[in-house]
């Protein structure tokens, strides 16, 4: 009776950790030079899985290979393109399947901000923010559609969004919000349209962490200090995030693990937007 009862239990319950497995499974990173770029494609080596890292600078991607190399572990190829045409976004994936036997999961983590307040806000300030955030992301998301839907192997795709999607900012982020509002709506979309082809897509919503993209608010600056200590003051764990605060759900939005988990947005904020 105890051994019949034992066999009906699934294996993704009696050994639990193997729904986060990614070892020999292809990723792509955009914006891979970045802190939490960085960080995704680090430790999906580190599990063993290959990644093709792309970004605009290519001394960084270099030396972010060269660590990844030295793990030992899941192979690296560099793209050095930012997703900006239809023929940059087919050049990333065209190395992730030649190279790496297709294409299983696309972490999207390029992107950029330029605050200002909207009446002192040239037009190319909001066209480069827009750009880099919302086209940028929908283009490579096609292009990365069309590999795994052809496939037919299913897929994992995720994108970065903010908790300024959901909140506005005094500080003059009438780009930034939008882009990440447009992120959000993007989200759900592909979630529902990829969902027959077991293609989940799922975003992450941070409150600030450390990176070059929110260096002004760790220096001197005075509109960046009040900007940190305002959202520090409405943090109820009481910090401001680091990339490795995103190691958990990466693993778990780019792995088996959340194969019944798509269209969300996931707040990993510290509880900002509890509060
Ligand atoms: N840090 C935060 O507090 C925070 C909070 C919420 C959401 N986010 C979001 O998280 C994502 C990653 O940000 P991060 O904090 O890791 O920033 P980061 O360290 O600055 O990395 C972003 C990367 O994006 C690329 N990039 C910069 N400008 C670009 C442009 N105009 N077009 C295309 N690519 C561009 C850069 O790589 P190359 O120069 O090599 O191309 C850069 O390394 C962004 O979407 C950001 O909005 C960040």
């Amino acid at each position: 009776m105890a051994t019949a009862a034992k066999e009906t239990i699934p294996e993704a319950i009696r050994n639990p950790l193997s729904v986060f497995d990614v070892k020999g499974r292809s990723y792509v990173v955009t914006g891979a030079t970045g802190a939490i770029g960085r960080t995704c494609s680090i430790l999906l080596a580190a599990q063993g899985a290959n990644v093709t890292v792309t970004g605009g600078n290519k001394a960084e991607l270099e030396e972010l290979a060269q660590e990844i190399a030295d793990l030992k572990k899941g192979k690296v190829e560099i793209v050095n393109k930012r997703p900006k045409t239809e023929v940059d976004c087919k050049a990333i994936m065209d190395v992730a399947c030649d190279k790496h036997n297709g294409v299983d999961g696309l972490f999207v983590a390029s992107g950029y901000n330029k605050a200002g307040f909207i009446h002192e806000m040239p037009q190319s300030d909001w066209e480069d923010v827009i750009d880099a955030n919302l086209r940028q992301t929908w283009l490579i998301c096609r292009e990365y559609g069309r590999r795994a839907i052809a496939q037919q192997r299913g897929g994992k795709c995720v994108l970065m969004s903010s908790v300024r999607g959901r909140h506005g900012n005094i500080s003059g982020y009438t780009a930034y919000c939008i882009s990440k509002a447009g992120i959000d709506g993007l989200t759900h979309v592909l979630a529902t349209e990829w969902a027959k082809h077991k293609i989940t897509c799922n975003a992450i919503a941070p409150t600030v962490f450390r990176s070059k993209l929110t260096a002004w608010m760790y220096g001197d600056d005075e509109l960046g200090q009040a900007t940190k200590a305002r959202s520090l003051s409405r943090i109820p764990l009481g910090r401001l995030g680091e990339p490795e605060d995103f190691v958990g759900i990466l693993l778990y939005l780019l792995s088996p693990a959340s194969n019944f988990t798509t269209g969300q947005v996931m707040y990993i904020d510290g509880g900002f937007t509890a509060g």
